[in-house]
């Protein structure tokens, strides 16, 4: 593994990088992608750079994922409840830069931001993938995620409603070093 994986906050001028990669087939195999034009995608990504990724954040933040400063994908963070400190995350990467770690590390580093009390400060974060995305389970459990079970058709993908295992992380479970590497 000799690539360097970082990530920052997505920026209206990546909307053209972000259709690209939804653009690719494979991307919305297992994951209900809404298409849009540019300019709409453009104008979502100028209102999620603007409000600091801090404890008070409450809404969905993007992040692009870039491997040795090359976009290679992105990565969301959705906070459904500031309440009780429960965010949901979601990731994609470019075919090419598939299978060497690039999400599993891009992840990493969102659970760090994520769980920071000096940065997001939440408690649990939580992912559902369909039962058939093996590779997206192994980007969670390799980042501790637990599978919570079967949510039966929990979501519709290309027409057909999709059975998909529901993931959490609790902050406990990272502090205390329970996770894997
Ligand atoms: C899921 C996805 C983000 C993974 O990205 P990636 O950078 O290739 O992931 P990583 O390399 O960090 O890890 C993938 C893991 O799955 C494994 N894997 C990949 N394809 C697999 C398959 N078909 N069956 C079993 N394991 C598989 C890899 O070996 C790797 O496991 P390892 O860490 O034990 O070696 C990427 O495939 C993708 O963008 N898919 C389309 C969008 C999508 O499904 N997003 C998630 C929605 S929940």
């Amino acid at each position: 593994m000799t690539s360097s994986v970082t990530i920052r906050r997505a920026t209206a001028a990546d909307a053209e990088f972000l259709l690209g990669v939804r653009s690719e087939p494979s991307a919305s195999r297992f994951q209900p992608l809404r298409s849009y034009a540019l300019e709409r995608l453009h104008n979502i990504l100028l209102s999620r750079t603007s409000d600091p990724l801090d404890a008070s954040f409450s809404a969905k933040a993007q992040w692009v994922i870039e491997s040795n400063a090359i976009p290679a994908g992105w990565i969301t963070l959705d906070i459904t409840s500031r309440e009780h400190g429960v965010a949901s995350v979601g990731y994609t990467v470019a075919e090419e830069f598939r299978g060497q770690r690039v999400a599993s590390r891009a992840l990493a580093l969102v659970i760090a931001a994520a769980f920071d009390a000096g940065e997001l400060d939440l408690s649990r974060l939580e992912a559902v993938a369909a039962v058939e995305n093996v590779a997206s389970h192994r980007v969670l459990t390799r980042n501790g995620f637990r599978d919570e079970r079967i949510a039966k058709g929990l979501l519709v993908i290309n027409g057909v409603r999709v059975d998909h295992l529901r993931f959490g992380l609790l902050r406990p479970d990272v502090v205390s070093g329970r996770c894997p590497s």
